[in-house]
């Protein structure tokens, strides 16, 4: 029988961490490159969609208290990954940091779920860059047929000379006076933009690190520039027009309307649940710690001064938002857009939606990334397939795990519907973050002898208050996410018993195999 709470040696982890030679990966990036590497991450769907309906249906003008909220919640989980990444730098993550830890088993519950963190995240982030594509294709003119732009039965209306889901445009027909049921209609076969996209941004990951990273840093330069360009626009707007602006940030918090979430501190605390989505992806920084040139320095620099620009931004874009477009007006897919048309600049909206496109593209690419790298990892210790671990001779990249993770993703991308993909992405980083705070905390009793790169300050108060958020916002989370989760880890357990316990190596060294 395996031993569940078998940890893996701190000090084999630790040599791992310095090998080098034909199997490893290659050490290329840098600090700059590592924190490129978070923002490419962490800025995408959920600042250029999310904050709309975040703001109109919950919080009003207080979503930028949400912001506020959700990003201390990641700063203190951020500090936590900080000081594992400097200690530990090895591509599994959260699943390493559980397995010096916790034990085997929560280390493959967690290397498990982060599959939805990363694998999930990069499909529901194709289904967004998708939706860009498509519509900025339609406003040249070019129509894809609109069966092959969405997953199998989603319902999609012809209104305005394009074609868009119902359930995006229904407001827009009601208010035009038409009966959504006289348009011309199409039902969804298969996304193949977005699978198309995960294709593209696979066969970089397999090509090398270091043109992942180029590419990713190339990017984010376009992604931040089109962020700034917004916020100098809407500053501007908000300067000229105070009067108009202190009127749509009035009141700040609008009143609860009886109902939990709706609106009141509640609201607030709904939208940073929601809004929560925007902030992930610092954490995918850590997985890239066995190709960081000097991860014991960098791995902090790259995961917490990732999260703070985004941070800084994030309150930056949420707070101009609502002040140049009142917050009832947001309940849009497109919210920063709306906004910019606002200001009356009229290349706005081409700028946004171009930005959003490459900001997208950048997400997707560090999410899968991230995933083929904890495959990697777990291969090695022998709880996944070997091919999982193999490194292709030439682009040192982990070549066969980045293939089927690709293969898969892109499939779910065209073929599962972007709010389920969504909140399981949520709660699967939520849990991630619960172990590794936990894990900091616990290592600390165990191992204070450990010499610490980093130091998250305050333990344990730091840790438990980055459990207690990250619970906080799970338990926002509705019964069906939970319900999923549940069963996206009874998976990954028959999963473990079947295969990874039998070949474990940390299992078979106990056993003196
Ligand atoms: N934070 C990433 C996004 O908002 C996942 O797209």
């Amino acid at each position: 029988m395996a031993n569940l709470l078998a940890t893996k040696s701190l000090d084999i982890l630790m040599k791992e961490a310095e090998e080098e030679g034909e199997h490893t990966l290659r050490r290329a990036l840098g600090p700059m490159n590592l924190i490129m590497l978070g923002i490419g991450a962490i800025i995408g769907a959920g600042i250029f969609s999310l904050t709309g309906t975040a703001a109109a249906s919950f919080a009003g003008p207080g979503i930028v208290l949400s912001f506020v909220l959700a990003g201390t919640a990641c700063v203190f989980a951020g500090l936590c990954y900080a000081e594992f990444a400097s200690l530990i730098p090895i591509a599994g993550s959260a699943y390493t940091y559980g397995y010096a830890t916790l034990g085997e088993m929560v280390a493959w519950i967690i290397g498990w779920d982060l599959v939805l963190e990363y694998a999930f995240g990069a499909a529901t982030v194709a289904s967004s860059w998708s939706a860009t594509v498509v519509s900025l294709l339609q406003d040249m003119g070019i129509h894809i047929p609109p069966q092959l732009t969405a997953t199998p039965g989603t319902v999609l209306v012809y209104f305005n000379d394009r074609w868009e889901t119902l359930a995006s445009s229904k407001g827009a027909i009601l208010a035009a006076g038409v009966d959504p049921a006289s348009l011309p209609h199409a039902i969804g076969l298969f996304n193949i933009v977005a699978f198309l996209a995960i294709v593209a941004v696979t066969t970089i990951l397999v090509i090398g690190i270091k043109e992942s990273a180029a590419f990713n840093t190339a990017i984010v330069f376009v992604k931040v520039a089109t962020i700034l360009i917004f916020i100098g626009i809407a500053a501007m707007w908000v300067l000229k027009n105070p009067e108009a602006a202190s009127k749509n940030w009035t009141p700040f918090i609008p009143p609860n309307t009886g109902e939990f979430g709706h609106y009141g501190w509640s609201g607030i605390v709904r939208a940073a649940g929601v809004i929560f989505f925007a902030y992930i992806g610092f954490d995918a920084v850590s997985t890239a710690a066995q190709e960081a040139k000097n991860p014991k320095r960098d791995m902090p620099i790259g995961i917490l001064g990732s999260l703070v620009i985004c941070t800084v931004l994030y309150i930056a874009v949420s707070g101009l938002l609502t002040g140049v477009v009142h917050y009832t007006d947001l309940n849009t897919a497109a919210p920063v857009a709306v906004g910019i048309d606002r200001t009356g600049v009229a290349w706005g909206r081409w700028l946004v939606k171009l930005g959003a496109i490459a900001g997208l593209s950048t997400v997707m690419l560090v999410m899968l990334l991230g995933q083929s790298r904890v495959f990697y990892s777990m291969s090695r210790d022998g709880l996944l397939w070997k091919w999982a671990g193999a490194v292709h001779p030439k682009f040192k990249t982990p070549y066969k795990s980045s293939i089927v993770v690709g293969v898969f993703v892109a499939f779910f991308a065209s073929l599962i519907p972007v709010n389920i993909l969504g909140e399981l992405v949520s709660i699967g980083t939520l849990l991630a973050f619960v172990i590794v705070c936990a894990g900091v905390w616990m290592l600390r009793n165990r191992r204070p002898d450990l010499q610490r790169p980093f130091k998250t300050p305050l333990v344990p108060l730091v840790p438990i208050l980055g459990i207690l958020t990250s619970l906080g916002l799970m338990a926002g989370l509705p019964l069906d996410t939970w319900l999923r989760l549940i069963v996206w880890l009874a998976i990954g357990m028959v999963i473990y018993f079947t295969y990874g316990a039998k070949h474990s190596k940390v299992q078979q060294a106990l056993e003196g195999k």
